[in-house]
């Protein structure tokens, strides 16, 4: 090894000790006689000193360092002078007294600051991604990702799980989003596919007896990027024989709660992890997958504000909508500026409008509240009576403020949802020392599409219906539930599964409600049906976002700062500059041709 050592591992016992260090300069200081290197490696700093009397070479080579040098360097630990000490570094007690260098490699200006943590432009930071990888918040970032991963695999093989990798080249079926397609040259004109998950080979894997599987999975979907969506991520992917819901979501839990307590442990976590059915997350939070860290719960106010004079609540709910609200503690007086802003991101949800109340700019009794001390647009077709019903409804006080939304139930819902994220940034209730884990249950296991008319899977189509909803298939199938869970955390949704349809009747006829013709069926699924008819035994399974994990309990922005080489916000690679042409020769092996046009339209 070209050292012996790592920087940070230096302290005050080392001292009189020979070391061989390698790594890059971080900042260097010339105080003429005497300089200065800070010496980076993974491991972290140390600051090693050059003086001509200890070796007039070595000094000499210290002049010619430059930021990002790469150097080798030989000395001796010593205690730093008394009152140079620098106790907020691990290795700020001591210096190593350089006594020969070499330099290793040298290296031009860097397009941005390795060793300060301010913002950089983030192409420019996905260009030069070896670079953003040397800083500090890059580096734990990506040791967090590692420690969580080395976690899960320790968790799940003292366990008992086998570890199998499945195929990337796969076939096209409908689970969801869009594949990536890769087109074959022995083949023209068909396809591979990358799998959006493991999905179908968990499930054959459970057929071919091997009980408990797990991998660490690369999963593709062609879909925009957001901060929590890459085209390809990672998941922790588990599937088990003979098992329910509870086996599962207790794992999760166990998996989850040891995972935080080892390696964050300045993070609370609420054990037991919530249970919520889908229907109360909607309900309270407008999500299904509510921030948990804060109440603002939704109230729904439709019969009293029916009562009201107010034509927009009057027409909401006699058109079968709902007015719900939710209460900004302490926000009464807002003025004119911040409830428009309000209003604004209401709108820009997809809101008609946000209906703001002001219950009194004061504190006291609900009771003493007159209507001289109510602000709102609707004051006048509004009686104090109705005002207090709705805040005693929701919970509200004098000096809150209530924040109203009529139209379709899902839409008051939904904007409420995000309405309450915003109050709860702007008022500082959220913790972010703290996880708020849950579990999501109940949800409906069909999803009416209304562009194709048709039922899809809420889920994927491989969940079981519950068994004392199964007779309402044929019925009502928008009334059956799915054994379908999510694991939630802080606003996001970490993970999903459910227990699995392992009969290939049940199966087919999920298919067929989905409009499927037999033929269809058996083209796309003949490989999963068939299998189901040789012992396929009962088993489920779960997914959980590893990328989303460590972005959480990170506290990063995106799901890009804890991936070493993500795509870009539009799924493009800066640094490879991918996707990219390929030659004719490419193209034409594999019996496809390109259509030009598309593509001189793309450019302009
Ligand atoms: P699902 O599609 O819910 O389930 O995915 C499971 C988890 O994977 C993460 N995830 C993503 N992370 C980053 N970028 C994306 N584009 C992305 N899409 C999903 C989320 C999500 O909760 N096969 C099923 C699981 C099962 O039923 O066992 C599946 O993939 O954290």
């Amino acid at each position: 090894m070209l050292k012996n050592l790592n920087c940070a591992e230096l302290n005050k016992k080392d001292i009189g000790k020979k070391v061989k260090l390698a790594g890059w300069v971080d900042r260097r200081r010339d105080h003429g006689q005497l300089i200065f290197i800070d010496l980076r490696d993974r491991s972290g700093i140390v600051q090693t000193v050059f003086n001509p009397e200890t070796s007039k070479a070595a000094h000499e080579i210290a002049s010619q360092l430059r930021g990002e040098f790469v150097v080798q360097l030989n000395g001796e630990v010593s205690a730093r002078p008394a009152g140079t000490e620098n106790l907020k570094m691990p290795t700020g007690e001591v210096e190593v007294l350089v006594e020969s260098a070499l330099i290793l490699n040298t290296a031009k200006t860097p397009p941005f600051y390795i060793n300060e943590d301010i913002d950089v432009n983030e192409n420019v930071r996905l260009k030069y991604r070896y670079l953003d990888l040397r800083r500090d918040r890059m580096k734990s970032n990506i040791l967090m990702r590692h420690e969580v991963i080395r976690y899960m695999r320790e968790f799940l093989y003292a366990r008992d799980f086998l570890d199998i990798e499945t195929p990337i080249l796969m076939k096209s079926t409908p689970e969801g989003a869009r594949d990536y397609l890769v087109p074959s040259r022995l083949y023209p004109g068909k396809f591979y596919a990358l799998p959006q998950s493991p999905q179908q080979f968990k499930q054959l894997l459970m057929v071919g007896g091997l009980e408990k599987y797990f991998q660490i999975a690369k999963c593709f979907r062609d879909e925009d990027s957001r901060k929590d969506r890459q085209p390809e991520f990672t998941q922790l992917d588990i599937e088990m024989s003979f098992v329910e819901e509870e086996d599962i979501i207790n794992l999760l839990e166990e998996l989850f709660t040891g995972m935080v307590a080892k390696l964050k442990p300045q993070l609370k976590v609420n054990t037991p992890f919530l249970r919520l059915s889908y229907a109360e997350a909607m309900e309270k939070y407008g999500s299904d997958k509510p921030d948990l860290r804060f109440g603002l719960e939704i109230g729904d106010i439709s019969d009293i504000a029916l009562k009201t004079d107010f034509a927009v609540f009057k027409n909401v709910v006699s058109g079968g909508g709902k007015v719900k609200a939710i209460v900004a503690p302490g926000c009464a007086a807002y003025t004119r500026g911040q409830l428009d802003e309000l209003n604004a991101v209401a709108q820009g949800l997809g809101a008609q409008g946000l209906l703001t109340i002001s219950l009194g700019n004061s504190p006291g009794l609900l009771a003493d509240l007159t209507m001289d001390m109510v602000k709102s647009r609707a004051s006048k077709f509004i009686t104090v009576d109705q005002v207090k019903q709705m805040a005693e409804r929701l919970g509200a006080g004098m000096g809150d403020l209530l924040l109203i939304v009529a139209g379709k139930p899902e839409l008051a819902s939904a904007v409420l949802g995000e309405m309450r994220k915003e109050i709860a940034r702007r008022l500082n209730l959220i913790n972010d020392k703290e996880l708020k884990f849950a579990f999501i249950t109940d949800f409906p296991l069909l999803n009416w599409n209304q562009d194709e008319k048709r039922w899809e899977a809420m889920h994927h189509p491989f969940t079981q219906a519950k068994e004392t909803d199964l007779s309402l298939l044929d019925t009502s199938p928008e009334k059956v539930h799915g054994r379908h869970y999510d694991l939630v955390c802080n606003g996001f949704e970490l993970g999903g599964g459910s227990i699995r349809i392992h009969n290939a009747d049940l199966q087919r006829k999920i298919f067929r409600i989905f409009g499927h013709s037999e033929e269809k069926i058996n083209q796309l699924f003949g490989h999963l049906l068939e299998a189901f008819e040789y012992g396929a035994p009962p088993h489920g399974g779960v997914a959980v976002g590893i990328d989303r994990f460590v972005m959480i309990i990170q506290g990063s922005e995106t799901i890009r700062d804890v991936i070493a080489f993500p795509k870009n916000q539009s799924g493009y690679d800066m640094m490879f500059d991918a996707p990219a042409q390929v030659t004719d020769k490419q193209i034409d092996e594999l019996h496809i041709k390109l259509k030009m046009e598309d593509i001189e339209n793309s450019k302009s």
